[in-house]
């Protein structure tokens, strides 16, 4: 099968300074080739998923990003960035090697490392000398080191360049980032890497290479920290009748707080805040200084999404149908994304159905990829999810379903109760048409 682009190899001898192999074409592995080429760096991704780079050389991605698509297209056309399954080869030529791979959680929280060491022992003997292996994914704190002890050639180098790429807006962020930091023990190899992000010198933070690996997961946490306070608050206003809104609305005018991470939802997940903050929890606690307020954080998410479930459960223990219908609107973990890596919607859905039995679930995702584990009809548009609707769930905030009107739920639905966990719809506005629009806080 043709795996190479058809454009001109260019020989190894005029191959340009910076070049890049990246291995690992996924959500981040895809969006550092396609934009460290932008850049105006040689990029070679390489993936291991055959299909994956067949699939990207027929123009189709396998992820969802917007804008990554017409920028892959752009830099292969200037001959910037290519695709191959051939590591080895890629590894001979390459100055710069990015390690863009899954570092999944292990049961007990920390993270399964064995992609990364079986890449790295892979490539390390064909390495030339000088070469910088790049550390993109995010691993436990020390991982650079022991990637650089695994190395047969002393002059590579290691570094920590940790990612901070949120799904559905990764382009925007990698290209206008609020820090590209860089972890090394070495200035020049650091420079060296720093070189890589061409026209974003303004943007580099240097520092060490465990500190890079200890602020990604900080950030990380952090962030998540502040989701779970506001859904905490959200419950709180429910026992006093405040406004959650209102409440976050005159939190977020404080600049020392801000606005940005402090919307109610069905709480957090995706493929990065669950692994990270448990792997953080986890190291911590490890280390003999545990994060008790990571550890809360992820407690008040668990119980927040239960709380979601059981209201649900409550809602459609008083219909007096027979089955029940359900409609999900949402089923990725966010909008703007097709990832459902650790979604609310699916965990939340998951358990409700282990408190019901006799509901059908109808859902509606406009972009979502197909999820295995549960049992429930994938609508093709919105009007037929909500048609003959007892209750209507929301769980992920895309435009299509927030636009909704409320003439549209009056029209098709048999009940009257939409769950709002995205606080997308007016109670007010709603009620006009007789439907009760239920979000935690939102009184
Ligand atoms: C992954 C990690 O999950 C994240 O923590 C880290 O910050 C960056 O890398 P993501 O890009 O979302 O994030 O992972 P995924 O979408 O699963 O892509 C990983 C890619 O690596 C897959 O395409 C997989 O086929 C590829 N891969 C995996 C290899 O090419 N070689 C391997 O040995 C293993
Ligand atoms: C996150 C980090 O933002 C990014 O910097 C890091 O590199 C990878 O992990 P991502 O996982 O793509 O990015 O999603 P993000 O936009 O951070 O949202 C994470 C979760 O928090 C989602 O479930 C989202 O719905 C939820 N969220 C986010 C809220 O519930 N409220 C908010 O205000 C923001």
């Amino acid at each position: 099968m043709n795996t190479e682009p058809n454009v001109p190899e260019i020989p190894q001898s005029t191959r340009p300074s910076n070049a890049v192999l990246v291995v690992g074409a996924g959500y981040v592995g895809l969006t550092t080739a396609v934009c460290l080429a932008s850049l105006g760096n040689f990029v070679v991704c390489v993936d291991n998923d055959k299909s994956k780079i067949s699939s990207i050389l027929s123009g189709v991605l396998p992820i969802y990003e917007p804008g990554l698509l017409d920028l892959l297209n752009t830099t292969v056309n200037e001959h910037k960035l290519s695709f191959s399954t051939d590591l080895i080869e890629h590894s001979k030529s390459a100055e710069y090697v990015f390690l863009c791979l899954p570092t999944p959680a292990l049961e007990d929280g920390t993270s399964d490392l064995s992609y990364i060491f079986q890449v790295v022992d892979e490539i390390s003997p064909y390495l030339s000398d000088d070469v910088i292996i790049v550390n993109k994914s995010t691993v436990p704190l020390n991982t650079a080191s022991q990637i650089r002890k695994r190395q047969s050639n002393p002059s590579v180098g290691v570094v920590s360049n940790p990612e901070f790429l949120r799904e559905g807006s990764a382009v925007n962020d990698f290209l206008q980032p609020s820090r590209i930091v860089i972890g090394s023990d070495s200035p020049i190899i650091a420079q060296r890497v720093a070189n890589l992000y061409i026209g974003l010198q303004d943007r580099i933070y240097f520092t060490d290479p465990i500190s890079a690996e200890c602020i990604k997961y900080m950030s990380n946490g952090f962030l998540a920290m502040k989701i779970s306070f506001i859904n905490e608050a959200a419950r709180f206003c429910d026992a006093v009748g405040a406004d959650i809104i209102d409440v976050a609305g005159g939190l977020a005018l404080d600049p020392r707080i801000g606005s940005a991470f402090l919307n109610p939802g069905p709480g957090w997940g995706g493929s990065c805040f669950p692994k990270d903050t448990s792997a953080l929890a986890a190291t911590a606690r490890y280390m003999g200084s545990p994060m008790l307020l990571i550890e809360e954080s992820i407690r008040a998410n668990n119980s927040h999404q239960t709380d979601i479930a059981k209201l649900v459960v409550e809602l459609v223990n008083r219909i007096s149908e027979d089955h029940p219908k359900i409609a999900v609107l949402g089923l990725s973990f966010k909008a703007n994304t097709d990832d459902i890596r650790v979604s609310p919607a699916l965990k939340i859905l998951h358990l409700i159905a282990q408190r019901t039995h006799n509901i059908q679930i109808h859902s509606y995702d406009p972009m979502a990829k197909q999820d295995e584990t549960l049992d429930f009809v994938r609508s093709q548009s919105l009007e037929l999810a909500i048609d003959g609707a007892d209750i209507v769930v929301v769980f992920t905030e895309w435009d299509e379903i927030a636009e909704a009107s409320p003439q549209l739920f009056a029209e098709r639905m048999r009940g009257n109760t939409i769950v709002d966990t995205r606080y997308l719809y007016s109670k007010d506005q709603f009620q006009k048409f007789n439907l009760n629009v239920i979000s935690v806080g939102k009184n």
